[in-house]
């Protein structure tokens, strides 16, 4: 059985273990620092398995050394935001936090594909690039799942229909100026573009754009974490089963769209090697401008970062 050891054991690490669970993927073990957390959501977890029919492990710890031999490793641990704030206002607390964590992947798990996930998500992952030494193959972050997922359900509930027949794509940064792209978009294969009008595209792309915040909005303690979770276990499936799934994550591109050093979301083929292509596909000279200024908040996010490591 192979292992995924969930790092943060909040509210989008523990829903990331029940959907791993549901599907007998693999045996989970949880990492927090609040004691007692972990062991007991693992606990509660165990004894809901005779009904839902799950024989996985699932193991809650305060040690870092628990993580030992994980084949994959979802890094949810950070803050997460309140309403009025933005994804990288959480950048001085969680890059800390990754740091340390990182550090400990690097020695307990040191052949594991890493998945960042929390924000800010694509600085997030830089960090846990620098700092496990790992190849940029073994490190992506999760956001393009969720943001396709997002669009893919306005769609859906906009045309009426099942969201299985919508295939979306959402590239860029996991920040409220992601890239929707109507032209990759399509229902039962014809483009959106033909089924709906210009107006309404927009408006379901803005929803997509602001769908984290609305949910904190609502929420005021905290962000979202059911489809979150979701993504998070349909990539480490996909990498667990090796599934070769073409899906959009943040990936950490060297040339690729004319980025050199930088986590974007692109289309990535994901399997057992984790980041095993990225996929290039042509842009609109206006989708192009988009993708530009998305990469350039993450730039900023990475100079911000850069700027915290230089101040020790
Ligand atoms: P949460 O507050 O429910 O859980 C965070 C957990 O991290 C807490 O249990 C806390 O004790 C733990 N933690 C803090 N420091 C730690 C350390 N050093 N080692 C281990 N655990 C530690 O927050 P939630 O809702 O689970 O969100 C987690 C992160 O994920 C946030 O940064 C949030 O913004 C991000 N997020 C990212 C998404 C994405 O699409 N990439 C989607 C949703 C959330
Ligand atoms: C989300 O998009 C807060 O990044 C988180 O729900």
């Amino acid at each position: 059985m192979s292992k995924v050891a969930i790092i943060g054991a909040g509210n989008v690490g523990a829903t990331t273990v029940y959907y791993i669970a549901e599907k007998n993927l693999a045996d989970v073990v949880m990492v927090d620092v609040v004691e007692g957390l972990p062991q007991s959501k693992a606990l509660d977890y165990l004894h809901a398995g005779p009904q839902r029919r799950y024989g996985v492990e699932i193991v809650g710890s305060n040690d870092y050394s628990a993580i030992e031999g994980a084949d994959v490793v979802i890094m949810t641990a950070g803050m997460p935001r309140k309403p009025g704030m933005d994804r990288m206002d959480l950048l001085k607390t969680n890059v800390g936090i990754a740091k340390a964590a990182a550090q400990a992947v690097a020695k307990y798990a040191p052949d594991s594909v890493v998945l960042a996930v929390a924000n800010p998500l694509d600085v997030i992952a830089m960090v846990m690039l620098r700092e496990t030494g790992f190849p940029p193959q073994r490190v992506c972050g999760m956001a393009g799942v969720l943001d396709t997922s997002r669009f893919t359900y306005f769609i859906a509930d906009a045309l009426g229909i099942w969201p299985g027949d919508v295939n979306a794509v959402v590239l860029g940064g996991h920040g409220d100026s992601m890239v929707p792209i109507p032209e990759y978009t399509s229902v039962g294969g014809f483009q959106i573009t033909e089924l709906l009008d210009a107006r309404t595209i927009e408006k379901l792309v803005d929803r997509t754009r602001n769908g984290g915040g609305e949910i904190v909005n609502l929420m005021k303690t905290g962000g979202a974490f059911y489809a979150p979770g979701a993504s998070a276990a349909q990539m480490t499936e996909a990498i667990i089963r090796d599934d070769k799934k073409i899906l959009p994550a943040s990936a950490y591109l060297q040339g690729e769209y004319g980025y050199n050093g930088l986590f974007l979301g692109v289309p990535i083929l994901l399997g057992g090697g984790g980041v095993e292509k990225i996929i290039e596909i042509e842009l609109t000279g206006e989708e192009k401008e988009a993708l530009r200024l998305s990469a350039e908040g993450v730039l900023a996010g990475v100079k911000n970062l850069d700027s915290l490591e230089q101040a020790g």
